[in-house]
């Protein structure tokens, strides 16, 4: 697993290549604020061998952050991280391993009739109830996350997961009220925390598409601190002092910065943004989306790319995301090993001052 001595090698293998604050904390190390997403692209061979170049490429250079999800691919982008953690001569304790569970996953393609392999994988042999089951492929049943968090160590083929999320929870309220939906959520939770005893996890958290970023009155906006408080109860049910929710991510770029804009977490003071909920919490924001699934790089809104330091568009917008008070790391999906090149050198680049992030919404 990363531990604080490998993550802090792992920095000090670079020195000062990199502009500041591009290592930041994150427990129990460090992280670089630049990490590697694997949710697009085919399910086939040709996609796999992309990013295993890609992944193996930017943990050479840079980038100890991995994030993956089971679902993703049909299951092939965690068994292509998995492929690179076997083979890279970087140690698997300077490496963040983070992964999703949440959306029932296909097994290696999509298969000609989801319904009945859903039926036949997750229903009949009991791991998902259908009772929590929301749009036949979303469910946080913690007999399901049970065997998730198994199917991802064995995908990854590793003895520690360094932070398991809870994949869009939101999309539970699709078919359930508030109460329920914190309900499933402690439930999964507890479980978690029993797996984080057990030396599977680190830490956990929630990814979230909608949840935080939203106004209080939006069908799926979750409290963060009603979340909080669950996994505090979570920590409690179990018998743990300090419970391991760490990490929420969220997207966040040019054209969605309303995990920034939108004031809907509650305060003693007033609702605040998620961003500044989290910079006086000990949370780590991750986020994703980080350049708008590839659409920033072509171009920025003009007044905002002034602002920015980096050679070229998709840098300048990845410093936009990583330079957000509370962000700890920017997730950029990339299959393509010539877009980590490019990306990693937008590090080298210092992010926007706080000061001068908030110039930009003025
Ligand atoms: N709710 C959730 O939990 C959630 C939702 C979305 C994403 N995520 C995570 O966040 C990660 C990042 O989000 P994302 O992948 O959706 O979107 P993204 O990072 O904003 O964009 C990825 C896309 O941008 C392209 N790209 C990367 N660098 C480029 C460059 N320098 N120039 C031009 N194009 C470039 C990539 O192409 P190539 O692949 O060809 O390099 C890919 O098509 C995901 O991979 C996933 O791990 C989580």
């Amino acid at each position: 697993m990363a531990t604080a001595d490998g993550t802090w090698a792992y920095r000090n293998r670079f020195g000062d290549s990199f502009g500041r604050t591009y290592f930041r904390r994150f427990p129990p190390g460090i992280t670089s604020s630049i990490g590697i997403g694997t949710y697009l692209g085919d399910p086939t061979d040709a996609v796999d061998d992309q990013y295993r170049a890609a992944i193996e490429t930017a943990l050479e250079n840079g980038i100890n952050h991995i994030d993956t999800a089971v679902n993703y691919r049909c299951q092939r982008s965690e068994r292509v991280v998995g492929d690179v953690l076997q083979t890279t001569n970087v140690d698997r304790e300077s490496i963040v391993v983070a992964t999703k569970g949440g959306f029932l996953p296909f097994d290696g393609q999509r298969p000609d009739d989801p319904g009945t392999y859903m039926r036949k994988q997750f229903i009949e042999p009991g791991v998902v109830d259908p009772e929590t089951l929301v749009r036949g492929s979303h469910s946080l049943d913690p007999t399901f996350i049970d065997t998730m968090v198994d199917q991802s160590l064995s995908n990854l083929r590793i003895e520690t997961i360094d932070c398991y999320y809870l994949h869009n929870p939101e999309t539970q309220l699709l078919n359930a009220d508030h109460e329920t939906v914190y309900d499933r959520l402690e439930a999964a939770f507890e479980l978690l925390e029993r797996r984080r005893a057990a030396g599977d996890i680190g830490v956990y958290g929630v990814a979230t598409w909608q949840a935080f970023r939203v106004p209080d009155s939006h069908p799926q906006y979750l409290s963060l601190p009603a979340v909080i408080e669950r996994a505090e109860a979570a920590a409690e049910s179990v018998g743990v002092d300090d419970h391991g929710f760490k990490m929420i991510q969220l997207p966040f770029n040019v054209d969605m910065a309303d995990a920034f804009t939108i004031k809907a977490q509650p305060t003693e003071k007033g609702p605040v943004s998620v961003l500044e909920y989290v910079h006086e919490s000990d949370l780590s924001v991750v986020t994703s989306a980080s350049i708008g699934q590839g659409d920033l790089a072509a171009a920025l809104p003009p007044e905002v790319d002034a602002e920015l330091s980096g050679d070229t568009v998709a840098q300048r917008a990845i410093n936009f995301a990583r330079s957000a008070p509370g962000v700890t790391c920017s997730l950029v999906g990339m299959a393509s090993t010539d877009h980590v090149a490019e990306n990693i050198a937008a590090g080298t680049f210092d992010p926007l001052g706080a000061a001068a992030f908030d110039t930009i919404f003025e």
